[in-house]
């Protein structure tokens, strides 16, 4: 496995190849960055993974700079899952000026849910997924539908742009109880970790009552919220929205394909997930 820090590195190990298939990551990888890699690997004929941690997409109060850098041990488990090249560019070299030119997604699906609580934040993904596949020469790229909103945005993204990639959104990993992995999760202690678990129960009674054809979302997503509230979490949201573009389902509309997205604090760590109806 190749590891490059710079463009003109990065040109030269894609030289020989026509079909990159990408993993972008802020890095610090777990089992379930692992999967999108082994996603890749059919897909093109080079797989590439990219770690960068974008300032663009952290709000000021968020964790930019305490972010785990764990370059070394995520290129160990790359390696493994048989990633081909990995490129892991400074700022200076992503950024050499401040970036002027940004990708804006359209309101209506950036500034609700994540972006409704975190402003800003899909500018900031949707600018570094346009470049690092511009720079990685991206066929296919693959993603996690854990973050399920920034999928939406990179797919939407990618088409109004005729960008030609292949956009593939692969199913949560959770671990043996549930949890969606993520990593955020090294930030919960070893009690909260134990507590985690309730943030996809909910969302899972969430979706069965839905299932069972009850079309109250608004009464069931209080009583989400409060399931939450009562065990000591700080929800955000926790929320049914239609799968096509995450807008509010309509009661008189049954038969929708709907998900349902939760975004919550436990002690000072924010999770999301989310299941699909
Ligand atoms: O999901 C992430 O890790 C990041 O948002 C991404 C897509 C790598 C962009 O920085």
């Amino acid at each position: 496995m190749k590891i490059v820090h710079t463009l003109p590195e990065l040109r030269a190990a894609l030289a020989a190849y026509r079909h990159p298939a990408v993993v972008p990551t802020m890095g610090n990888l777990h089992a379930g960055h692992i999967a999108l890699v082994k996603a890749a690997k059919p897909l093109g004929d080079v797989t590439l993974a990219t770690i960068f941690v974008n300032r663009l997409q952290f709000g000021p109060k968020e964790d930019f700079a305490t972010y785990p850098r764990t370059l070394e041990a995520d290129c160990a488990q790359l390696a493994q899952a048989g990633c081909d090249i990995v490129f892991a560019p400074s700022e200076a070299e992503l950024y050499p000026q401040p970036q002027g030119f940004l990708v804006q997604p359209p309101v209506e699906l950036a500034n609700i849910l994540e972006g409704e609580f975190r402003p800003g934040f899909f500018t900031g993904v949707a600018t570094i997924v346009m470049k690092l596949l511009s720079c990685t020469q991206a066929r296919s790229a693959v993603f996690g539908k854990k973050d399920y909103q920034q999928l939406m945005v990179v797919r939407q993204m990618v088409q109004q742009f005729a960008m030609p990639i292949n956009i593939v959104g692969l199913d949560t990993l959770r671990t043996d109880d549930g949890l969606a992995m993520s990593s955020r999760n090294g930030y919960l202690n070893a009690s909260e970790r134990q507590q985690a678990v309730l943030l996809s129960q909910t969302l899972k009674a969430l979706a069965n009552a839905i299932r069972s054809g009850r079309t109250d979302y608004a009464a069931l997503e209080a009583d989400a919220m409060a399931t939450l509230r009562n065990a000591g979490w700080q929800p955000d949201y926790v929320v049914a929205r239609r799968r096509v573009d995450l807008q509010v389902p309509q009661p008189d509309h049954p038969g929708e394909a709907l998900v349902v997205l939760a975004a919550a604090k436990l002690g000072t760590t924010r999770l999301i997930d989310n299941l699909e109806v």
